[in-house]
């Protein structure tokens, strides 16, 4: 799965994503993730990327010009994508507070797609005829602005990457955690059986994988109905 990232800061995404699990799925060669620098594409001989908004306003816009650059530019390193009649051509995610709100369940969706390409706007926003031109789906990562899109690209990235197979070790455990058939996850514990004071519930103890299971199954009930009630009225696979 290969993701784009359109930026003006493209060391932000590059140090915030090459870590840890991601950094071990890249090298695996189950993702691929390239962020392109947008400054890159202006013909603006002084690098400007930004202007003031006609009709007036607060803060400069990003301009049409580099991003769309940048954009034919991603495009023309994707085999097989002809852009403009659908066929091939990846989906693109402009990261905007106005968007569809990002959950699990769009992740999984995208977790399907072989490229996609994010655009993190940056100042106050971007010309819209880009935006237009480039057919881009607005995506937000909840109800507050952040100054750019670079940490809900990654937000997203993470997400997303976790759910493309061999990424986590087991394969099995991104589908038995929380927001899988909308019941949050059961408590855990590890050794040892008793710190300071406090023992693990008897029933992880015993082997006995039926009790065990019942148990694990009663517990994210509780978990659910406590802290999110709302994610049962959407109804679960387990009930
Ligand atoms: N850019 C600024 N705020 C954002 C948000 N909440 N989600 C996605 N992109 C954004």
């Amino acid at each position: 799965m290969n993701f784009y990232i359109m930026t003006l800061f493209p060391e932000m995404v590059e140090n915030g994503l090459n870590n840890s699990i991601l950094k071990r799925a890249v090298e695996k060669g189950c993702i691929h993730f390239e962020a392109v620098n947008i400054r890159d594409y202006t013909l603006d001989k002084h690098k400007k990327v930004d202007d003031y908004p006609f009709g007036g306003g607060a803060g400069m816009l990003m301009q049409a010009q580099p991003v769309w650059d940048c954009y034919q530019a991603i495009l023309g390193r994707i085999p097989n994508t002809t852009e403009g009649d659908g066929e091939g051509k990846p989906r693109v995610l402009y990261m905007s507070p106005q968007g569809r709100t990002f959950n699990q369940e769009m992740a999984r969706e995208l977790s399907r797609e072989k490229d996609i390409i994010f655009l993190c706007g940056h100042y106050e926003g971007i010309d819209q005829r880009v935006l237009d031109r480039m057919e881009v789906e607005e995506v937000s990562i909840g109800d507050y602005v952040l100054t750019g899109g670079e940490l809900p690209a990654m937000v997203m990235i993470d997400t997303i990457s976790r759910l493309v197979p061999g990424v986590l070790h087991n394969d099995c455990s991104s589908v038995e955690e929380s927001f899988s058939g909308n019941l949050l996850e059961y408590p855990q514990y590890t050794r040892p059986e008793e710190w300071d004071g406090m023992k693990v519930p008897e029933v992880l103890l015993s082997g006995h994988h039926k009790n065990i299971e019942k148990w694990r199954t009663e517990r994210a009930l509780e978990n659910t109905r406590r802290k999110r009630p709302d994610l049962l009225d959407k109804g679960n696979d387990s009930e």
